[in-house]
Formats: structure tokens, C-alpha cells, sequence
């Protein structure tokens, strides 16, 4: 990530630290305006950015959205978002994307944002991802279209995510999919839908780049923690695994070496 030798000394305080609120999965239909600002009105005293990890809507239609944007715009925090499958679901993600952007939330898709918070430059890096199932018992890009355009599309938002991940530098990097980049956070449900809540091609694209955290949704009866196969920490935020209006993590500025 950082291929032209060690970087220069830094600023920062010892004691700097980022603290990350994210959800998913919070599935606002048209009356659902209103449900979660008293919470999120109180995210100033515990977190500095909120990341929302997909299926932020019921069906994917402009009507919920338009909910979706109210309820999360004009925080005292950054919002970054990636859709999930729900939100494609009408057919309107680019709508969808242009609205909530529109509202100030920064929508990411095989792409990343960088936020100052607190002297510390966070990145974020995101993609909806795919499904595709985990090392040893997933698709491949094989056979008909059908299933090369499957497991191809997988693919092609891992490579994203690489890219977007691999371009950051940035003291503290977070990875955010609506997709599991891993297997381990998705205990709790049937393992014969694992082909569908997610691929560790994400995973490895997040263990070639190595953020401090990697935060996903998605799988609803799935468990909140984990770790991908190199040591990034994965959570699971889904709003029915944490049980909250979002869940907050505290991460420090990587040790930097040389
Ligand atoms: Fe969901
Ligand atoms: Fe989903």
C-alpha cells in the first residue's frame, strides 16, 4: 500500500483514536421516518463518523429512500454508506445513490473516501460486494452466463475494493461491505446459504490491504464478531445482531514502523 518506502514521522498523539459507529440492515420502509433520529441524535458524544453497511431500505424503491435520507441527513457526524441487495432491488441505485448523496451521506462503490477526525486521516473504502460462498465451497466463473455473471460479479467488486482499499493512506482504514467478507460472522445461519451472504474474495481483498477494521451487514442471524484469515477484525452490524441503533468501535492509528 505504501510501495515508495517508509513514510515520514507523523503528528499524531499516542493517545489518537477514531471511534466508529455503524449499522445495517436497518430496512426503513415508509413509515419507518423518525425510528431512528432520537438515537442517532446523540451520536456526537460517542462517535466520530457513522458508517451504514446496506439494506437501508425495504425494496429498493425512491419512496423509502427518500426516508432513508431524511432520517441520516444533517448528523454532527460524517455518514458513509454502501447499498445492499434490498436497495437494488428496484432497480434504482444510481437514484438511490444520487439521492442520498444529495442529503450529505458519501455512498461508496468500489471506491473510498478519506475523513479527518481528530488529526487522524480515516479512510473508508467500500462495496456493496457479492455472494459467491467462502474458500473451497463457492462459485466460480464457470459454465453458463448465468453462473459466470454471478460468480463474475463477485469478482469484479472484490478487485473494486482492492483498489479502493490499496489507494488509501491513511493512519486508521476501514473496510465496509454490505456482503461478509468471511464466514465466521455468519454463525448462526443455515450454512447452506453462506454461497449467498458473502465471499471471501472480500476477504482477501481486505488481507492484501490490511485496514484496522472491516464492517459488513447482511447476514441478519449471523454473529457480530470475527476475523478475516490475515488478523483484520470483522463485525457483523446487521441491526438484528447488535441489537441497537449502532454499535461503536474504537480503533488507534496503526504503528508505524521505519
Ligand atoms: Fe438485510
Ligand atoms: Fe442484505
Amino acid at each position: 500500500m505504501h510501495g515508495d518506502g517508509p513514510r515520514p514521522p507523523t503528528a499524531i498523539e499516542p493517545t489518537a483514536r477514531v471511534r466508529i459507529a455503524a449499522v445495517g440492515d436497518v430496512h426503513l420502509g415508509e413509515d419507518s421516518g423518525g425510528s431512528l433520529r432520537p438515537a442517532l441524535e446523540e451520536l456526537p458524544d460517542c462517535a466520530d463518523v457513522l458508517l451504514l453497511a446496506g439494506d437501508l431500505t425495504r425494496h429498493g424503491t425512491l419512496a423509502e429512500a427518500r426516508v432513508v435520507a431524511r432520517e441520516f441527513a444533517e448528523l454532527a457526524v460524517p455518514v458513509i454508506a454502501v447499498l445492499g441487495n434490498h436497495d437494488h432491488h428496484g432497480d434504482v441505485p444510481e437514484e438511490i445513490t444520487a439521492l442520498l448523496t444529495d442529503h450529505g451521506i458519501t455512498v461508496l462503490e468500489g471506491s473510498a473516501v478519506t475523513v479527518p477526525v481528530a488529526g487522524i486521516r480515516l479512510g473508508v473504502a467500500g462495496t456493496k460486494g457479492f455472494g459467491g460462498g467462502f474458500a473451497g465451497k463457492c462459485a466460480s466463473v464457470f459454465g453458463e452466463r448465468q453462473m459466470r455473471e454471478f460468480a463474475g460479479h463477485t469478482v469484479d467488486l472484490a478487485a473494486a475494493l482492492h483498489t479502493a482499499l490499496a489507494g488509501l493512506d491513511t493512519e486508521v482504514t476501514v473496510a465496509l461491505t454490505h456482503y461478509s467478507p468471511i464466514g465466521d460472522t455468519l454463525h448462526g445461519e443455515p450454512l447452506e446459504i453462506y454461497p449467498f451472504l458473502g465471499s471471501y474474495l472480500l476477504g482477501e481483498a481486505i488481507d492484501a490491504c490490511r485496514p484496522q477494521l472491516a464492517v459488513h451487514g447482511h447476514a441478519h442471524h449471523g454473529c457480530e464478531r470475527g476475523t478475516t484469515p490475515g488478523g483484520t477484525r470483522v463485525r457483523n452490524v446487521a441491526q438484528p445482531v447488535i441489537r441497537a441503533a449502532f454499535a461503536v468501535y474504537e480503533l488507534h492509528p496503526a504503528v508505524l514502523t521505519g
